[in-house]
Parts: C-alpha cells; sequence; structure tokens
C-alpha cells in the first residue's frame, strides 16, 4: 500500500511557509500599484525589479517620501540637468550624506549596467 508520509507533508509545508514569508519581506515598502508584476517580469534590465532586488524600496518610494527622496522628487531635481544621470549613479554606488537624518547607503556591488537601468527609470518619474 501506498502510505502518504505526513513528516514529508509537514516539512514541505513549512518550506512554503519560508518562502511565502521571504516573499513578503521582498515585496514590503513597495509602491502597490507599479511594481505589481515586478515578481514575475525578467530579472535583469526591469528597474522594479532591481530597485527590489536592492532593496531601494524600503527606503524609496514613487512619489512619497520615505528615509529617502521620492524619484519623482530626484527627478524634479535634475530635471534639464545634464550631470544628472552621473550624480544618480555616484550616489547609487557610492551612496551619499546631505546632512538629513538619514544616509543613503553605498552600494559598489551592483554592476554598472544594473546601476543604469535603475538610474534612467528614477530620472523619468513623474509625479
Ligand atoms: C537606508 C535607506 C536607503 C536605501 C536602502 C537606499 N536609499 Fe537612496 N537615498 C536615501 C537617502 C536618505 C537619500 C538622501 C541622501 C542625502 O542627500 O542625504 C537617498 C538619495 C538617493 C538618490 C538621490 C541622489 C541625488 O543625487 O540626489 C537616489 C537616486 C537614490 N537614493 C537611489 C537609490 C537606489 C537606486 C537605491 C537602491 C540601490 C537606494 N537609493 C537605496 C536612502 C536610501
Amino acid at each position: 500500500m501506498n502510505r502518504v508520509r505526513p513528516d514529508r507533508i509537514r516539512a514541505c509545508n513549512a518550506w512554503l511557509g519560508i518562502a511565502r514569508a521571504l516573499l513578503t519581506f521582498l515585496l514590503i515598502g513597495t509602491s502597490a500599484s507599479a511594481d505589481a508584476q515586478s515578481g514575475t517580469a525578467a530579472a535583469g534590465a526591469d528597474p522594479h525589479v532591481l530597485l527590489q532586488r536592492y532593496k531601494c524600496s524600503i527606503c524609496h518610494d514613487e512619489t512619497q517620501a520615505k528615509a529617502g527622496p521620492a524619484y519623482a522628487e530626484i527627478a524634479r531635481h535634475y530635471r534639464g540637468r545634464s550631470y544628472g544621470r552621473r550624480n544618480v549613479l555616484r550616489v547609487i554606488k557610492q551612496g551619499e550624506h546631505g546632512g538629513g537624518p538619514w544616509n543613503m547607503p553605498p552600494h559598489p556591488e551592483i554592476p554598472d549596467r544594473e546601476a543604469r537601468v535603475m538610474a534612467q527609470y528614477i530620472l523619468a518619474v513623474h509625479e
């Protein structure tokens, strides 16, 4: 007779629970609408996926200031300024402490290609 093994099932459920908790953790801090598709999007070139993966969303939102300024605010600040892209890339890689209560932490581990995708996206966010 084929016996179902309850211990196996229980272990499997536990893993599912952990996976779900992790996913929830990763999704916290995102703006609900714009990032809804990020879970399924192919990794790499999608700025939403990258902003989640590198946990930028914990401190940044599209339009609301959190610990860090809203992307729309950053975009407005740099609009029409040719050095915007360069500055933003530098801040992503090296971090910044402009005097506010919070730091922008450095992210030297982010490949240039991915930093560029995020910078380009951030600078194009509109209110
Ligand atoms: C721990 C919170 C935190 C995290 C995580 C974080 N930031 Fe920031 N970020 C900040 C703060 C605070 C500032 C404002 C820094 C200042 O000027 O003092 C900032 C500023 C910025 C700026 C504005 C740069 C400028 O020139 O004005 C950009 C762009 C930015 N962050 C992008 C990102 C990206 C992309 C990520 C993920 C790779 C990220 N941040 C992760 C807190 C964070």
